[in-house]
C-alpha cells in the first residue's frame, strides 16, 4: 500500500476512497462521480466537537456549514454527530428537514432572507436566526408577532479583520455586504434595535471573516474585536452576550502550495479562538458566551474526490496540453470562478510518474472551461480514470446545468461499501420543468 498526496493506492496501483478501489467506484456508477469518504468527514466534525467539550467545557455547538456540500445524507451525518448546521436558504434548510435534522440546532444566515424563507424557517422551528438588516429585523418580529412567538436571534457583525484569501471569500472587510461594522456604531445600533423588538429574544452575535485561512492570527483577531463590541455593548446597556458564532473559514489542502492539516490538526484552530476569547472575556470580566463556529470546507472538503473518464487529449505543441474530461465548469466551478488549484492523480495508475505539466478542460462549450490548470500527471490517455482531489466542498453545492449537462452522482463510501447519496440527473430531469406554452405547440 502506497501514499500519494495522503491518499492510500492499493496493490493494484489504484487509487482507494474510504477503502474501495477508485476505478471500480467509476465502473459501477459511472462517471463524473463525486466520492465522499464518510469516516473522514465523521473524523473532522468529531475533532471540532471534542475541542469544545475538552477546552471550553462543552459550552458551544459546531455547526456544519452547510452550504458547502447541501444533500440529506450530510444532514443525516450531522445529526447523528450530535453538531449543529447553518443554512442559509429555506433550500437548506427544507433539506434539513427533510432529512429529519432537529433543526432547533440550525441557524440561519444570509443578507437578503425573503419572506418567505423566514416563514418556512420559522414554521419549521428553527434555533436561530441571524439577522443582517434593520428590514430583516422589522419583518421578522412582524412574522413572529403574528404567531405569537418570540424567535432567538443573533446579529451579524463585521469586525473588520480582513483575512489572507481570495477576495470574493472575504466577508470581513469594510465594504462587505454583510454585517455592520463593530468599529463605527453600526453593531451598536442595531443591537439596540433589535432589543426593543418585543417578538424578537437576542442571544448574542455572529461574524465570519472569510473562507480558505490558515492563520490562526486571523480567526483570535476577530475574537478580540469582538469581545471589544460585547464589553462596549455590555457598558453601554447592560446587555450580555449568551452567543458568539465566529463562523468557518478554516483552509484546506488543494495542492503543495496549501498546508497540510491532519485531523487533529485542525482542533488548533478552535483551541487557538478558545484561548483568545477565555482570555479577552476575562480582561473585561465578561461572562464567557456560548461558542459557535460554523466549519464547512474543512469538514468535506478533502473528503471528497472527483472521478473523470478521459476523453480527448489536444496537444499545442509548445504551448499546451490539454486533457478533456467528462465533466467541467458545472460540475466544478471553482477554476472558472476563482482560478482554483488542484491536485489531480491518475486513479487506475496511481503509482506511475508524473511525466508533463497538462490542462484539464472540461466539455463544455466555453473556453474558460477547465477543471484544473497546470497540473503534473504521467502521461495520459483516453480512457484513464482521473481523480480529482478535495472537490468536496462548493463543486456539487455550486453545480449547474450549463449546457444542458447532468449534475453528476454522488457516493458515500465507508469501509470500502459505497452507497449513492444523490443519484446522477437524466435527460427527464432537464426538461422536468420546461413548459412550450400552447401558442408554441
Ligand atoms: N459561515 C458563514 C456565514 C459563511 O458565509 C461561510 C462560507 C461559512 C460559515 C463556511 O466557511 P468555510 O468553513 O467553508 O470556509 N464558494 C467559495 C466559498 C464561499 C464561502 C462562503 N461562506 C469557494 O468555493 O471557495
Amino acid at each position: 500500500m502506497n501514499i500519494l498526496a495522503g491518499r492510500r493506492i492499493n496493490e493494484r496501483g489504484h487509487l482507494e476512497i474510504g477503502g474501495a478501489d477508485a476505478t471500480e467506484l467509476a465502473q459501477t456508477f459511472g462517471t463524473p462521480l463525486y466520492v465522499f469518504d464518510e469516516m473522514q468527514i465523521r473524523s473532522m466534525c468529531r475533532i471540532y466537537k471534542k475541542t469544545i467539550a475538552e477546552e471550553y467545557d462543552g459550552n458551544g455547538l459546531v455547526l456544519y456549514a452547510s452550504k458547502a456540500f447541501s444533500c440529506m445524507a450530510m444532514y443525516k451525518i450531522a445529526a447523528q454527530e450530535g453538531i449543529g448546521v447553518d443554512v442559509v436558504s429555506a433550500g437548506e434548510l427544507y433539506t434539513a428537514v427533510q432529512a429529519g435534522f432537529p433543526v432547533e440546532r440550525a441557524y440561519m444566515h444570509g443578507n437578503n432572507k425573503l419572506e418567505k424563507e423566514l416563514i418556512f424557517a420559522l414554521e419549521s422551528g428553527i434555533g436561530n436566526i441571524v439577522i443582517d438588516a434593520y428590514s430583516e429585523a422589522d419583518k421578522l418580529n412582524e412574522l413572529c408577532k403574528e404567531r405569537g412567538m418570540v424567535q432567538n436571534v443573533l446579529i451579524r457583525i463585521n469586525p473588520g479583520v480582513e483575512a489572507h484569501t481570495h477576495h470574493a471569500v472575504q466577508t470581513a472587510t469594510p465594504d462587505s455586504k454583510f454585517g455592520f461594522a463593530t468599529q463605527d456604531g453600526s453593531a451598536a445600533k442595531i443591537a439596540k434595535y433589535v432589543m426593543a423588538k418585543e417578538n424578537l429574544r437576542l442571544k448574542g452575535f455572529h461574524c465570519h471573516i472569510g473562507s480558505q485561512i490558515f492563520e490562526k492570527s486571523s480567526f483570535a483577531l476577530a475574537v478580540d474585536k469582538c469581545v471589544d463590541f460585547m464589553a462596549q455593548l455590555q457598558a453601554e446597556t447592560g446587555f450580555e452576550t449568551a452567543e458568539l458564532n465566529l463562523g468557518g473559514g478554516y483552509g484546506i489542502w488543494y495542492t503543495d502550495e496549501d498546508a497540510k492539516v491532519s485531523v487533529e490538526g485542525y482542533a488548533e484552530y478552535l483551541k487557538a479562538i478558545i484561548a483568545e476569547l477565555k482570555a479577552k472575556t476575562a480582561q473585561y470580566g465578561l461572562k464567557r458566551p456560548k461558542l459557535l463556529v460554523e466549519p464547512g470546507r474543512s469538514i468535506v472538503g478533502e473528503a471528497g474526490t472527483t472521478l473523470y473518464t478521459v476523453g480527448a487529449i489536444k496537444d499545442i505543441p509548445g504551448i499546451k496540453k490539454y486533457v478533456a474530461v467528462d465533466g467541467g465548469m458545472f460540475e466544478a466551478p471553482r477554476y472558472a470562478l476563482y482560478g482554483s488549484k488542484y491536485t489531480a492523480i491518475l486513479a487506475n495508475r496511481a503509482n506511475d510518474k508524473n511525466e508533463e505539466i497538462v490542462t484539464i478542460a472540461g466539455k463544455c462549450c466555453e473556453s474558460g472551461d477547465i477543471v484544473a490548470a497546470n497540473v503534473p500527471l504521467p502521461k495520459v490517455n483516453t480512457g484513464d480514470i482521473l481523480a480529482v482531489l478535495s472537490t468536496g466542498a462548493y463543486h456539487y453545492s455550486m453545480a449547474s446545468n450549463y449546457n444542458r449537462n447532468f449534475i453528476p452522482a454522488a457516493v458515500l463510501v465507508k469501509e470500502g461499501n459505497a452507497r449513492v447519496i444523490i443519484k446522477a440527473q437524466t435527460f427527464a430531469d432537464l426538461v422536468r420543468n420546461d413548459v412550450i406554452p400552447e401558442d408554441l405547440q
